[in-house]
């Protein structure tokens, strides 16, 4: 059954965000419950789309349990084996859950781009840098980055998040776990992007968020899915031209097409758009979590072509 929102008799919501709810367990665990809710251009519309929680809790579940090189907040999506207090929810929770380790939220999006996309080709027209980083000139839109790019923002509770320096990065969180942060969100995204190359998924860019347990410093939230990242089909990936996302395409076609004016309430989207989103879900868990042909080596991305062949 789809779900928009999430309630849990007895158990306190303490946030709900564009996608997922989260559940206060006890002491040291969360409930993350994500629901079929999509955003297009910063609003949330109004239509589910069947099964997208589900398929984002496994994709997320399905990394975390890959790139176990960076500690992470990932406990359990097995319902059964959750607290008794959640007994009663079972049904509703199966698939679309996780148990998680609380933690504390740094105040930084660690976002790496290894792809010219987005803010980052903005930016990069207008003043030929991408998070004030250099970047040589000449490039295209959609363009491979020389060198994976660590470009963090502000976690902004209202509106758009801001772009940060490196430099604001170390004053905000403290040069040890900037450089902590920094490296990993490299190497998560670098090893991810590999990977999902030989799945024909292009990883552009992501977003990590890390938090803390007491001293203990860990990725948290979602990681690597298409609401966090943005996939290309390599197949019909092209320099030049902005590529069409994997996943919400569709949903942005349409809304194009009928020249909504992005201000809220959003309209409903046609049954057809829905269904193709929700196949397009599917399709990238299908794809990252197949069996397949070609394994990941490396996880050195300069490997990757390679084993598009
Ligand atoms: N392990 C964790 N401990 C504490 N908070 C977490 C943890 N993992 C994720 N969160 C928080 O849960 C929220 C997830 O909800 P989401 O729907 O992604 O919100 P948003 O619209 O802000 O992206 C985020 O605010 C995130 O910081
Ligand atoms: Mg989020």
């Amino acid at each position: 059954m789809d779900m928009l929102t999430c309630e849990l008799p007895g158990i306190p919501k303490i946030g709900s965000g564009k996608v997922r709810e989260i559940f206060d367990v006890d002491r040291e665990t969360l409930l993350l419950v994500a629901t079929d809710r999509i955003s297009a251009f910063d609003c949330v519309l109004s239509n589910p789309i069947p099964d997208k929680g589900k398929i984002l809790t496994q994709i997320s579940s399905f990394w975390f349990q890959k790139l176990d090189f960076v500690p992470n907040h990932y406990l359990t999506c097995s319902v059964q084996t959750y607290p008794e207090a959640l007994r009663p929810y079972q049904e509703i929770l199966s698939g679309r859950s996780m148990l998680i380790k609380k933690a504390i939220p740094l105040p930084v999006e660690c976002i790496a781009r290894g792809y010219l996309a987005g803010s980052a080709w903005k930016e990069y027209q207008a003043s030929g840098t991408v998070g004030g980083q250099k970047v040589p000139p000449g490039l295209q839109q959609a363009d491979r980055l020389p060198s994976t790019l660590f470009t963090p923002s502000t976690k902004a509770t209202s509106g758009h998040d801001e772009n940060m320096s490196w430099k604001d990065c170390r004053s905000l969180l403290g040069e040890e776990i900037a450089r902590q942060v920094r490296d990993w969100t490299i190497e998560l995204y670098e090893y991810g992007r590999a990977y999902a190359a030989t799945r024909g998924i292009l990883i552009a860019d992501t977003k990590f968020e890390f938090g803390l347990i007491d001293d203990e410093l860990i990725l948290i939230d979602e990681c690597l899915t298409p609401d966090s990242s943005r996939f290309w089909p390599v197949t019909s990936y092209q320099p030049g031209i902005s590529p069409p996302s994997f996943d919400k395409q569709f949903v942005r076609d349409y809304l194009e097409s009928i020249s909504w004016n992005k201000v809220p309430p959003p309209p409903l989207l046609p049954e057809a758009v829905v269904i193709k989103t929700s196949e397009k879900y599917q399709e990238a868990y299908t794809r990252l979590s197949s069996p397949n042909q070609n394994t990941v080596h490396h996880p050195d991305p300069d490997h990757t072509d390679f084993f598009l062949m």
